[in-house]
């Protein structure tokens, strides 16, 4: 691993500055938006970022605009020695860690809804989750002006949504998907995973297995949505997951719903594990 100096930016003018010097040093910038709590899958994304550009800038905020009242935004995990530690084991070159004013100023009026895209799947059940994360997002790009700036593809629908943003406000800026880092018994990476204790951490690992029996039915000529949510939903409650929020086939590019899976598809559950909520989701590749 390498480890140099990562510079911390807070305020709206540092970053500027920042994006200046290296503008003007011609290199290309990479950008990693985060709430924090890092784990492997965020440091993955970096590491994508340090190899597709010449310096990467990683933002941590938790954006109280996408959690709904009662959800979990005071008790989100905030780690900012670890995961400044973390950064500059990964050879981060900024630390982008913004104060409420730097991201909301005084006045701040804006919001960016991505509709009807936005109430769909996790939007139903959390509303307004996306418009805070659309507009979060949209401040974000609009700060640091980066060449790419990538994004997990466990949360699809969010990247769906930001590809959807970039493209329909015309900003400059390539949204590189990257695909979800797993524990060795599969479970997707999260920060909310350290919420799960006991038989609940052990009854997550159905969520990757119930994605899994789907994947390996389309691989199997299996077309039908209905059936592939079927076979997912038998394996999460044979699993002990009774609370599934949704367990959804759609069409990988646009996430509409599909009867019959004929483009390349998407099989997306959210799901209720304890008091935790997972998400979680597998591509349907159509083969060539
Ligand atoms: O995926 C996340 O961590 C957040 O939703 C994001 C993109 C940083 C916006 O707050």
């Amino acid at each position: 691993m390498s480890s140099q100096e990562m510079v911390t930016l807070t305020d709206r003018e540092s970053v500027r500055q920042w994006l200046r010097e290296n503008r003007e040093a011609r290199r290309s910038v990479g950008f990693v938006p985060t709430m924090g709590a890092l784990h492997a899958g965020h440091i993955h994304l970096v590491s994508q970022s340090l190899a597709q550009t010449d310096r990467t800038v990683v933002s941590i905020f938790v954006n109280p605009a996408q959690f709904a009242p009662g959800e979990d935004f005071d008790r989100y995990p905030r780690l900012p020695d670890e995961d400044r530690e973390m950064l500059r084991q990964a050879g981060c070159h900024a630390l982008f860690y913004p104060d409420m004013t730097a991201i909301y100023p005084p006045g701040f009026q804006t919001k960016v809804m991505v509709e009807p895209l936005g109430s769909e799947l996790c939007g139903r059940e959390r509303p307004g989750h996306f418009q805070g994360v659309a507009t979060v997002v949209a401040v974000l790009l609009n700060l640091v002006r980066a060449d790419k700036a990538f994004f997990g593809l466990k949360d699809f629908q969010q990247f769906v949504i930001i590809r959807r943003l970039v493209q329909d406000l015309g900003m400059d800026v390539d949204i590189v998907g990257v695909p979800t880092v797993r524990e060795n018994d599969g479970l997707a990476m999260s920060s909310r995973n350290r919420y799960l204790t006991g038989e609940d951490r052990r009854r997550a690992t159905g969520i990757h297995a119930a994605l899994s029996a789907a994947r390996i039915a389309f691989e199997s000529g299996e077309r039908e949505a209905g059936r592939l949510e079927a076979i997912a939903r038998r394996i999460l409650i044979e699993a002990g997951i009774h609370r599934i929020q949704y367990i959804s086939v759609r069409a990988a590019a646009t996430l509409m719903p599909v009867k019959t899976v004929l483009a390349d598809g998407v099989i997306l559950a959210a799901v209720k594990v304890g008091d935790t909520r997972l998400i979680d989701n597998m591509l349907l590749i159509a083969p060539g």
